[in-house]
């Protein structure tokens, strides 16, 4: 149709075009309304960009010049204005973000609640980085354990008076909750062969409950088996790992004692934590406070796991993590460990 105007009409539509195009950019509100205003007059198949492609049909050469000069005035006019505007466009977007995203620093923060770690874990954590440091591996075994394991491989028969000695949770007949982590003990002797040096941490049950008993527990067992192992290794690794444990100059003595899967068998004794060995309420008078067992590996247990006695000895020890970790921080009742409340948690 551009071919059919005449060189007055085009220059007249110039005009036009340049009178559209500013009332354009003055109603544009945003960059993405701008781009469309560019696109009608500059784009391919732009306004001003048909006008362009009607320069070739003015056949005067001195019409031809005016009308490209005109051209070139528009188009630079177009370009230069689109470009002021897309610049307060986005100046007047940015004073906008500042605005709405103004953050009042004088607010009262958001804290975040941290979880932590329950102290028994945390103690037990401690008690194995200690014996890991010392070249102990780490062992487990089945909560639900067969009488087998739990008795009879110990040296605990049906009928033994030493069955007393724990409050057993029965499942069947030959099935009870382990009432101790020493089953773990046969376990690994079965599967294994010496030297071994091992700890087996984990959940015990016994049928008991007041301050100091909770019917769910948690033992750290030991075993060390090798030629050659005597009672002095046995002082020497549970004396290095209480001075680790409670601070090197904690008093240790070891007290006999006894235990079916020990001979001989030590009470684990440290100076009272509360009295510093006075003597209180909590050690009864006595300035010391039981914290675990332990003795040299009974032969009668090396037989049953397929170990010969003649050959091989070993110590083997049993603490409980509760004790250590009232022991540690002064807790006087075990049940505030199962209690859940948070003001007790939060303290460790
Ligand atoms: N299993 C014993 C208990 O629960 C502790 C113990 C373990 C004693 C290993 C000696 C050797 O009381």
């Amino acid at each position: 149709m551009d071919e059919r105007l005449s060189p007055d009409q085009l220059f007249s539509s110039l005009s036009q075009i340049e009178t559209e195009f500013r009332s354009d950019v003055e109603g544009a509100a945003d960059l993405a309304g701008l781009q469309q205003i560019k696109t009608k007059y500059t784009g391919k198949k732009g306004l001003l960009t048909a006008r362009m492609k009607a320069l070739s049909s003015i056949t005067d050469p001195a019409q031809k010049k005016e009308f490209g000069k005109r051209l070139n005035e528009v188009k630079n006019i177009i370009e230069e204005t689109i470009k002021g505007k897309e610049l307060s466009l986005r100046e007047g977007e940015k004073e906008r973000r500042l605005l709405t995203e103004k953050i009042d620093v004088t607010l009262p923060g958001k804290s975040t609640q941290f979880g932590r770690r329950h102290p028994i874990n945390q103690v037990l954590g401690e008690i194995k980085d200690i014996f890991v440091s010392m070249g102990f591996g780490i062992e487990d075994g089945p909560e639900v354990e067969l009488d087998h394991y739990n008795f009879e491989a110990l040296n605990i028969p049906k009928d033994h008076p030493a069955r007393d000695m724990q409050d057993t949770f029965y499942v069947s007949d030959d099935v009870v909750l382990r009432t101790h982590t020493s089953p773990v003990q046969v376990r690994v002797m079965e599967k294994r062969q010496p030297p071994l040096k091992i700890i087996a941490p984990g959940k015990v049950y016994r049928c008991d409950a007041d301050v100091s008993h909770t019917a769910m527990f948690h033992q750290v067992e030991g075993l060390m088996v090798d030629t050659g192992i005597s009672f002095s290794d046995l002082k020497g690794v549970l004396e290095l790992f209480i001075h680790s444990f409670f601070g090197k100059e904690t008093p240790v003595r070891f007290r006999p004692s006894y235990f079916p899967f020990t001979e001989p068998s030590a009470e684990v004794d440290i100076g009272c934590v509360f009295c510093k060995g006075k003597g209180c309420r909590v050690c009864k008078t006595t300035g010391w406070l039981e914290v675990l067992g332990s003795g040299l590996v009974n032969p009668r247990v090396f037989e049953m796991a397929g170990y010969d006695p003649d050959k091989y000895s070993g110590f083997a020890f049993g603490m409980g993590v509760e004790r250590m970790t009232m022991l540690k921080y002064a807790i006087d009742d075990i049940r505030l460990f199962y209690e859940n409340d948070v003001r007790f948690l939060r303290q460790f």
